[in-house]
């Protein structure tokens, strides 16, 4: 099994680079890592090429989709930035629509766990968050399986405000 961790979160050692990391060390799957905000990832620009193969945008997208690809299991992090994710992880989904489009590659099947942080400390998100089920992951065939979301939460990576959470992220991921 592989479990690909993405980052979206531009704070390097922030609370979701923290909780992936936490979640990869957890489980005896293979593992990669991504931390978006450090790959040249630019905007889906619905050119449709996708349709007959490869994104055309030089940039990393591809190489991003291909460890996507190879993943069984996706965990995707993103801080709640204005009520929804941040700008670098709806990049990111924005760019699997290559995959929807293109004849060869499929999502279906795949695993996902997502993990928000937010400093608001009630569950103000919890249906923005569960939205995401359905549209973009079940759209794409893939299935979420498991949510930590880390409320109240605003200082980087501080590990006794993320404990409870890390705790999550840990038992999700050894259950895998
Ligand atoms: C541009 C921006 C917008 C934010 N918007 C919200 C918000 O709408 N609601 C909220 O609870 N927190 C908001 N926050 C706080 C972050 O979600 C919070 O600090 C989170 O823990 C950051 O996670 P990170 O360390 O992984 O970046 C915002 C932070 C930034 C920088």
């Amino acid at each position: 099994m592989k479990v690909l961790g993405v980052v979206g979160s531009p704070r390097k050692n922030g609370n979701c680079d923290v909780l992936v990391k936490e979640f990869l060390d957890a489980t005896e799957a293979d593992t990669e890592y991504i931390f978006l905000n450090h790959k040249k990832l630019l905007g889906c620009n619905a050119c449709m090429a996708c349709e007959h193969g490869d994104c055309v945008i030089d940039d990393d997208g591809n190489e991003i989709i291909e460890k996507l690809l190879e993943a069984d299991v996706l965990v995707l992090a993103s801080p709640i930035y204005y009520g929804g994710i941040s700008a670098q992880a709806k990049t990111f989904i924005d760019r699997f629509y290559q995959i929807s489009r293109g004849p060869e590659k499929s999502l279906e099947g795949k695993k996902v766990v997502t993990i928000m942080t937010q400093a608001q400390p009630e569950d103000v998100f919890g249906d923005y968050i569960r939205s995401l089920d359905k549209m973009p992951f079940g759209y794409m065939g893939m299935e979420v399986i498991g949510n930590v979301t880390a409320m109240g939460t605003q200082d980087r990576g501080d590990k006794e405000e993320l404990a409870d959470y890390i705790k999550q992220v840990k038992e999700i991921a050894s259950n895998l």
